[in-house]
């Protein structure tokens, strides 16, 4: 089971450094490789063969169109939605997943694109959140078709109630998972006293944000460091900086911190996976890490999401741990929702989930702690 669960996790991660790896390629290029993505994983499912021509018969032009992007293919958490999103619309929608390529005026292009060719719903992740009103516009102009923001929250609620046909789903607010992320550091604090490596009664931290344009990125760093205090952890901020979600760049700034620092880091905190990744990298390059937990020269570090390649170096002890951030679950809720409200029914039919009563009119998926001890937990959530 654990095997299967790990290949599984290994051709996920394939998927996602392919979908990486179109980043440059055309819109319409992107658009292909989505969809035939979408119908080769249909085809290892246990579908019985009429099913499966059916399905595919549908997918070639009778089914309603999503217009669906996400704001860069380069985001590896992004990736995972766009393959949720095209796996839940099979037999529902014809759906191109765009990639905004970090890009508003492209991804603006492509939402102009979609609704010209008859979408009759728009799911996307903004490049930039201050561009929701455009977007909404767009969709009041092509006839009211309504539009479901992910992974980016639209926190203006004057733009969220400019539109009755306007939802968002996204993952728990307020703290956007770091509360748990805190709570696991308390318990790792307790549970491993040596983490007090210079024995002051406090910890040492490195604090890695997200993209400071991200309604998460800012939440995250602070409810983190507040649970830690909050349980009565004194803690010495290092340092606090933006890796903007992005591998390469956090491991550039980590390069600078451990050689600055060496060993007097007790945990690194990363606002997402993709950072810790980039964290691991440069500090196994200086000697740490590199037998696990039972490393000699060992530094803690803890992500958010839970993506399929950073379970192995939770399972090898790497790193601690990580938050699920249910992909699949969010892809599921997105397309109900399309389908819904595109048929006329009442957006959550079918669906165990409320809207917040925020103002957010958003759909909340909860997160999970995940650690060496329920990998499978978090694996389960790309196998679908
Ligand atoms: C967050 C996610 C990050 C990154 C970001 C981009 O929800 O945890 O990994 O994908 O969204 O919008
Ligand atoms: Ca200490």
């Amino acid at each position: 089971m654990r095997k299967k669960a790990i290949s599984i996790i290994l051709s996920a991660a394939m998927i996602a450094a392919m979908l990486a790896g179109c980043g440059s390629t055309p819109a319409q290029e992107e658009q292909q490789q989505v969809t035939e993505e979408n119908v080769d994983t249909e085809n290892v499912s246990e579908a019985p063969q009429e099913e499966e021509n059916a399905k595919e018969a549908a997918s070639t032009g009778d089914l309603p169109i999503l217009g669906a992007g996400i704001y860069s293919s380069t985001d590896n958490f992004n990736s995972y939605l766009a393959k949720a999103i095209a796996n839940s619309s099979d037999g529902v929608f014809q759906v191109n997943v765009d990639d905004g390529q970090l890009d508003q005026t492209t991804q603006l292009n492509q939402i102009d694109t979609a609704l010209a060719k008859g979408a009759v719903a728009v799911c996307v992740s903004v490049v930039d959140i201050t561009a929701a009103p455009v977007i909404v516009q767009k969709c009041k102009d092509a006839g009211d078709v309504p539009v479901i923001f992910f992974n980016k929250e639209i926190t203006d609620k004057d733009v969220v109630a400019s539109y009755d046909n306007l939802y968002q789903v996204t993952s728990t607010g307020g703290d956007y998972g770091a509360a748990i992320q805190g709570e696991m550091i308390v318990e790792y604090w307790k549970a491993h006293p040596e983490m007090d490596k210079n024995g002051d009664g406090k910890l040492q931290i490195i604090n890695v944000m997200g993209d400071p344009g991200h309604t998460a990125s800012q939440p995250r760093a602070d409810y983190v460091e507040s649970t830690i205090t909050d349980a009565g952890i004194e803690i010495e901020v290092l340092e606090r900086d933006t890796g903007m979600w992005d591998t390469a760049k956090a491991k550039e700034k980590m390069d600078a911190w451990i050689s600055k620092y060496d060993d007097d880091i007790e945990i690194i905190i990363c606002g997402n996976d993709a950072m810790a990744l980039g964290v691991l990298q440069s500090i196994e390059a200086a000697g740490f890490n590199l037998d696990g937990a039972e490393s000699e020269r060992y530094i803690p570090i803890i992500g958010i999401d839970a993506l399929p390649e950073m379970l192995a170096k939770i399972e090898s002890g790497e790193v601690i741990g990580s938050v699920l951030q249910d992909a699949a679950t969010q892809g599921k809720v997105i397309v109900k929702i399309a389908e819904n409200v595109s048929q006329g029914k009442d957006p959550l039919d079918g669906l165990d989930f409320e809207f917040d009563t925020d103002g957010s009119k958003a759909v909340r998926v909860p997160y999970a702690a995940i650690t060496a001890e329920n990998v499978d937990v978090a694996a389960a959530n790309y196998t679908e």
